[in-house]
Parts: structure tokens; C-alpha cells; sequence
């Protein structure tokens, strides 16, 4: 269809192109090309205006036609059978976005370092889980039942329960895989193996939140089994990893702790690599407590099915956040979880 005035026609023109790929098509009805036409009705002169008003109408409800029969032809397309079998044979593939559109987050490759590092000392890598039972938990690594140090973890926990009854846990440490990886494995130790493994993972825990704590953090769990392990190899594993992270040598210092699972236990801290022991806002005192670990206590043994008279091993965890944090100098843990991308593009 023509329009007699030739400015009507030529909006015409442009606004059908522009409704074959404009979504949804009832926006062309805002136009600003049909806006000025009507503001352009105000300033003519007032015989040509009866004119100009019909053709400016008719434009207007010829739009109008065509989004309404798209509208028609969308409503009446068949539904989709989202249970039939995939056609693997299609030759024509969606388009996806191109992988450099985006990033990976900066704790996935910070984790990929750390196992890396891990990995070149013989230790084999697995992922913890997001939600367990209270054997895992708690039973399985010596707390006994109603033993006060399960109350140092503030867990959430679901209305479903596990077989005994008891609710099932987001895991607050990565420590619930120990008694798996030790099943599994232990019969690497009659070959005179070991068992090597770390053990990144979220977990969950129930606490107020501020620039250092998070509902939902990354811990790194480390155990090592085989026969006369001392431990002198646990803080020697550990001070590699530190030196080789932070890429600097590093002064490190153990306090005597406690955990149900180890024995003795240990508290690993670093000399703060801001202020060289000297006391600053980040250290406090000059070091920063990086870790908790220890000789593998007996009885975790024991509940794995290992003979702890003919092997023993060590075994550690601790947050990865606060870690990337210190060497990237990140002020709040909340940043990683925050979506933002003007943090997240700094990595
Ligand atoms: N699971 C402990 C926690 O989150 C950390 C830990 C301490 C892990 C000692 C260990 C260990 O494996 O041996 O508080």
C-alpha cells in the first residue's frame, strides 16, 4: 500500500522493514517516527491536516494489522513435545554464545591452581558434595553422638531425614569426604601405595555475615595415609604449598588445637605476607591461621576399615576464599558472590 504524502510513505517503508525482527512487534505501535508525524500534525497548515490525520491513521492501523496477525500465527503454533528423542543427525546447530563472551569465576581458577599445585606432589583430586548425613558429618569422624564440638558447626540442615531418622546437612567442612576416599582407596595401601588425595568444595554454615564470613564458602581438605607418616611430612606438604601459592619462602608456625578427628591437632599459621610479622588491620598480630590438621585420628581410621596399628596418616582443611583473598588483596568475601562484574572482571 502507497501513501499519497510522501513522508507518511517513506515512514511506511521503514517501519515494516523494521517490524520483520523487532520483539514484540506491538512496539512498533511506539515508533518515534510515528510520533514526530503526529507532533508534525500540529504545525501544518490547517486544510491539509483532515488529510494528513486519515493517512496517518491508516498507517497506524496497518501496523496494528500486522502485529495482530503475528500475534494470531505465534498463538496458534504447535506446542512442543519436550519428552520426544533428540535427532542427533541435525545439520543445523543453535547458535551459542562464543566461550569469550565470558570468564571463569576467580575462586574456579584459583582452585584449578591450588590442586595443580596439589597434584605436582602426588595428591589425586576430588569434589566434596552439597549435602550429606550426620555419619559423614559428624559420626564418622569421632564426634560422638551429642558430643559438644558438633555444636562448633552451625549447620543448615532439611526437613528430609536419612535412613536413621536424622535430617540431612549441608556439609559445613569438607572433612564429610574422609571416610569415603579412605574406603575407596585403602586397598592401594596392601600394594604399598598411598592415599593422596585433596578435596575442594563449597560449604555451608550458619553465620552472620560480614566482609569475613559467609553463609556459603570453599574449603580445601587434604589426607594423606600410608605406613610411619610423621608429622614432620604434614607441615612439610603444607609449607610447599604455601611457598609455592604465594610464590615467596614463607615463616610458619603450628599451635596445639582441637578436632575430634585428629590427634594430635594442630592450627597452621602463616607469617602475614602484608606486614612481615610486624602486626597490621589484616594479621592483627602478625601471623594469619590459614588451616586446621593433624595426625589422623585412630578410630577415623578404624571406621574406614584400616588397621591404624599398620598405617597412619595426616590430614588438613581450610578456607579457600580467605587464601585468594590474602594474595589478591580482596577486601570482602561477600565480592565472590556478589555477581558483580566490575569485580569479577578484574581476574
Ligand atoms: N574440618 C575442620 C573445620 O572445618 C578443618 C580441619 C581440621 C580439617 C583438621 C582436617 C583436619 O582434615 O585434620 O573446622
Amino acid at each position: 500500500m502507497n501513501y499519497i504524502n510522501t513522508e507518511i510513505d517513506h515512514v511506511a517503508v521503514v517501519l515494516r522493514k523494521r517490524l520483520k525482527s523487532l520483539e514484540p512487534k506491538s512496539n512498533i505501535m511506539k515508533a518515534v517516527e510515528l510520533k514526530a508525524l503526529a507532533d508534525q500534525l500540529k504545525s501544518i497548515p490547517p486544510h491539509e491536516r483532515p488529510d494528513f490525520g486519515r493517512q496517518l491513521n491508516e498507517l497506524r492501523n496497518e501496523l496494528m494489522a500486522q502485529v495482530n496477525s503475528q500475534a494470531q500465527e505465534n498463538s496458534t503454533l504447535p506446542p512442543i513435545d519436550v519428552t520426544a528423542p533428540i535427532d542427533i543427525n541435525v545439520t543445523k546447530h543453535p547458535e551459542l554464545l562464543p566461550s569469550s563472551n565470558g570468564s571463569a569465576h576467580p575462586l574456579t581458577v584459583e582452585i584449578d591452581r591450588i590442586v595443580d599445585i596439589y597434584a605436582r606432589m602426588g595428591f589425586s583430586a576430588v569434589e566434596s558434595r552439597q549435602l550429606d548425613d550426620d555419619f559423614h558429618m559428624f559420626t564418622s569422624l569421632n564426634f560422638p553422638e551429642d558430643h559438644p564440638a558438633r555444636d562448633e558447626y552451625d549447620t543448615f540442615m532439611t526437613k528430609q531425614t536419612d535412613s536413621k531418622g536424622s535430617p540431612l546437612i549441608a556439609p559445613a567442612h569438607t572433612s564429610v569426604m574422609q571416610t569415603r576416599i579412605l574406603k575407596a582407596n585403602k586397598h592401594l595401601l596392601e600394594t604399598g601405595q598411598s592415599i593422596a588425595y585433596v578435596v575442594p568444595g563449597r560449604i555451608f554454615r550458619n553465620e552472620d555475615l560480614d566482609a569475613r564470613h559467609e553463609h556459603t564458602f570453599h574449603q580445601l581438605e587434604g589426607i594423606y595415609v600410608a605406613q610411619n607418616v610423621t608429622i614432620g611430612n604434614l607441615i612439610a606438604v603444607l609449607t610447599t604449598f604455601f611457598e609455592s601459592y604465594y610464590g615467596k619462602t614463607m615463616e610458619i608456625k603450628t599451635n596445639p588445637f582441637y578436632f575430634p578427628f585428629t590427634e594430635p591437632s594442630l592450627e597452621f599459621s602463616i607469617a602475614c605476607p602484608f606486614c612481615d610479622k610486624a602486626g597490621c588491620k589484616i594479621c592483627g598480630e602478625g601471623w594469619l591461621e590459614m588451616l586446621g590438621c593433624g595426625m589422623i585420628n585412630p578410630n577415623v581410621l578404624q571406621i574406614a576399615g584400616i588397621d591404624p596399628e599398620k598405617y597412619n596418616g595426616f590430614a588438613w582443611g581450610g578456607g579457600i576464599d580467605r587464601l585468594v583473598m590474602i594474595k589478591d588483596n580482596i577486601e570482602d568475601v561477600r565480592h565472590f558472590h556478589s555477581a558483580k562484574l566490575d569485580f569479577l572482571r578484574q581476574f
